[in-house]
């Protein structure tokens, strides 16, 4: 643990007073080693999230917010308020602080690129057209609803030309509500906009001082919804997806929580779908039900 989660609690007792004195988060009660056990089961169970022991200080840095917000004193006061009546509210805030949103537009270009380009018009092209066919994509684990959108810009400015006659849908989920508030906003930062290529920051972006609205015409396109990936009659809720994005999420699983949800994902995905996961992640020794696909710049997984 660093000096700096260490320093204010030297004394117990003044770690305890300050922190509830000036309702700000800078300062923490050492969380006990049996109640990160039991916080860390918690969030398993409800989640697939895995804390190592490696990750203690993380998550007591994490808590401690909710802590100061409920005016506790300690975690095991905290722990009771999580288990009581299944407390679905504070389960959620606590959702807010242990997951990691980040994200931005055009984060994985080459995936992208393989979508609008090779594997949306090769789904496409074996619906049946004598109906006005719907083509339905899934950012899973959406935060902010960057890659949601930036799959929307695509499919206006690509594939609604080349297939005008099909119905393009995308949903967006997320485990924090938050976040999902922020994506129906749609209002971004230089952060989350500065992959954008130029023409297209103009067409789908009103600059509105230093903030940047995502257009209405994009924003039609998506939906927001709260879906855990970890809950599986959520989960079952979604199917017909011809391509899912489940990006830089996996990471955050241990490999139970992820066989339970790649295989959820997979049965939300129609025959010839495709999966995407981010960079950084594998299936390998997680599921053997996909095939591994090697397009021109990028890897997906498909449902044969
Ligand atoms: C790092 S962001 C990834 C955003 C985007 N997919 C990307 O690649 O840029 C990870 C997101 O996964 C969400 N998340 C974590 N566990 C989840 C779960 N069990 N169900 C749904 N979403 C979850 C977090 O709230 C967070 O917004």
């Amino acid at each position: 643990m660093s000096d700096l989660f260490k320093f204010p609690f030297a004394k117990q007792e003044e770690a305890i007073k300050f922190p509830f004195q000036t309702k700000t988060a800078d300062y923490q009660i050492e969380m006990p080693d049996e109640a990160f056990l039991q916080i860390r089961d918690i969030i398993y169970k409800q989640s697939g999230i895995y804390y190592s022991e490696s990750k203690k200080y993380l998550l007591e840095s994490r808590i401690a917010k909710r802590l100061v917000a409920n005016n506790l004193t300690n975690y095991y006061d905290y722990l009771k308020l999580l288990s009581s009546a299944n407390n679905r509210t504070e389960l959620n805030s606590l959702f807010q602080v242990i997951t990691i949103n980040e994200t931005y537009f055009f984060r994985a270009e080459q995936q992208f690129e393989a979508f609008e380009k090779v594997i949306a018009p090769e789904i496409i092209k074996h619906k049946d057209s004598s109906i006005n066919p719907v083509f339905r994509v899934w950012s899973a684990a959406s935060s902010t609803g960057e890659e949601a959108y930036t799959l929307a810009i695509l499919i206006l400015e690509k594939l609604k030309p080349m297939f005008p006659n099909v119905y393009f849908q995308i949903l967006g989920t997320d485990i924090n509500n938050a976040v999902l508030e922020a994506a129906r906003q749609g209002i971004y930062r230089d952060y989350a906009i500065r992959n954008v290529p130029a023409y297209y920051l103009n067409k789908y972006f009103k600059k509105d001082g230093i903030n940047y609205r995502i257009n209405d015409e994009v924003k039609k396109l998506v939906r927001f919804m709260n879906i855990n990936l970890f809950d599986s009659l959520q989960m079952r809720t979604i199917t017909g997806c011809d391509v899912i994005f489940c990006c830089n999420v996996l990471i955050y699983f241990d490999i139970d929580s992820k066989q339970k949800v790649v295989s959820s994902l997979y049965d939300s995905l129609n025959k010839d779908g495709y999966l995407f996961i981010g960079y950084s992640e594998s299936l390998h020794g997680v599921s053997k039900a996909f095939k591994l696909v090697h397009l021109p710049k990028a890897m997906a997984y498909k449902k044969e």
